[in-house]
């Protein structure tokens, strides 16, 4: 999809919200609570007409951002006729980046190819749904009637169920937010935006959701800190992590990464499509006969031909076990950053941001934790 630029001059929040204001907020660097000047725009007072904008189907008033966000935009791409549920509407990507961003590009492609191969409501499986309230250890209400930021959001799995359960959603990612499925929700706000370097006004936000990307940014354990920066006192903060244990270094992945991770994804794609689905049958007449029917059998010929296999899924297709199978091999290989970490690396992490109620789930490598008031 076509992004096309508007001049945010349009944005002139109201200059008492933002201009010259101090903010409190908890940095990731050493957890030391700090005043933080945040700079906003110029103090110049918009006139009342360019205040107004279209927000999905309504109109929302420049100030109305300025309740969400501490900083103006880069840039609001205007996305008219977006398909929503058999609707045509009108939307709005808030982007707080502006130029390119060439380290999450990868993703960008993948999804783009892979819009709707794990899109609940496109392949008739409950899988992203189940995962979600997996993640919510099994109270899928702490989204309801809330307001959640969702972070890394890539194709939107996850934000075209939470648009269903939270009052608001602000789903942020810096690829792939422009082909979010959600989009045209009416209670969803699309950000491009960094993990790092997000203006939300944390005093908005109940819960920050943030699944899958925490690995993939260049600094695993700042970027579990800064979700605690972007989650009022109190709020709740769930996120996963790739798991390092004392054999991951082991994992065949990570010898053969170096070479692929500099191969662009348009390249690593064909090669994967033409690949996967021969690798699959090659694994499953050669290799899988010679070792045992358990888990570690498995688990060493996913070691002997290190792809992704959902082969042995019976909900999906055949044609999806393939798709997801070559999605999620591209997934392994592609991306610039891949930083697993451990329990106690976790824990202490929390433990560092003050948080409270910590719930880990050792399987998933999944956490719930309350922020500290
Ligand atoms: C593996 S995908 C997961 C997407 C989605 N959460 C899911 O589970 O299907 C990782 C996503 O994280 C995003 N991402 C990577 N680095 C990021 C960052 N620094 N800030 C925000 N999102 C980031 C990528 O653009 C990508 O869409």
């Amino acid at each position: 999809m076509e992004l096309v630029g508007t001049d945010t001059d349009q944005f002139h929040p109201e200059p008492n919200r933002i201009d010259d204001e101090s903010l409190r907020v908890t940095t990731s660097r050493g957890c030391v609570p700090q005043r933080v000047r945040i700079h906003g725009s110029s103090a110049r007072a918009a006139p009342r007409s360019r205040k107004a904008l279209f927000w999905g189907r309504h109109m929302i008033r420049a100030s109305e951002l300025s309740d969400w966000f501490t900083r103006k935009p880069h840039a609001v791409h205007n996305i008219e006729a977006i398909e929503f549920r058999g609707e045509r509407r009108h939307t709005e990507i808030i982007d707080f980046i502006g130029g390119p961003n060439w380290y999450t590009d990868s993703f960008g492609v993948q999804w783009r190819k892979y819009r709707y191969t794990q899109i609940d409501r496109y392949n008739g499986t409950t899988f992203s749904h189940g995962h979600l309230n997996a993640m919510t250890f099994d109270e899928p209400q702490v989204f309801n009637g809330q307001t959640v930021l969702e972070i890394g959001s890539g194709a939107g799995r996850y934000t075209d169920h939470l648009v269903d359960r939270a009052a608001q959603v602000i789903s942020v990612d810096p690829s792939a937010i422009g082909i979010n499925v959600a989009l045209g929700a009416p209670n969803l706000i699309p950000v491009r935006g960094d993990l790092f370097d997000l203006p939300v006004r944390r005093e908005m936000i109940d819960v920050v959701f943030c699944r899958g990307v925490v690995q993939h940014t260049g600094n695993t354990r700042r970027a579990i800190k800064r979700l605690f920066d972007y989650v009022k006192p109190g709020g709740t903060v769930l996120f996963d992590v790739y798991s390092l244990k004392w054999f991951t270094p082991f994992y065949a992945k990570y010898w053969i990464r170096p070479l692929t991770r500099r191969i662009s994804t348009q390249s690593f794609i064909p090669f994967a499509e033409k690949w996967v689905p021969r690798l699959l049958r090659i694994k499953r007449r050669y290799v899988m006969p010679l070792l045992p029917n358990n888990k570690l059998g498995a688990k060493i010929a996913a070691q002997i031909v290190p792809i992704a296999d959902f082969t042995s899924n019976t909900v999906l297709t055949p044609e999806l076990r393939i798709e997801w199978s070559v999605l999620d091999t591209v997934d392994m290989y592609t991306p610039r950053y891949d930083r697993p970490m451990s329990w106690n690396g976790v824990m202490k992490t929390l433990r560092c941001v003050g948080a409270r109620e910590i719930r880990g789930d050792y399987g998933l490598f999944c956490f719930k934790a309350t922020a500290p008031s």
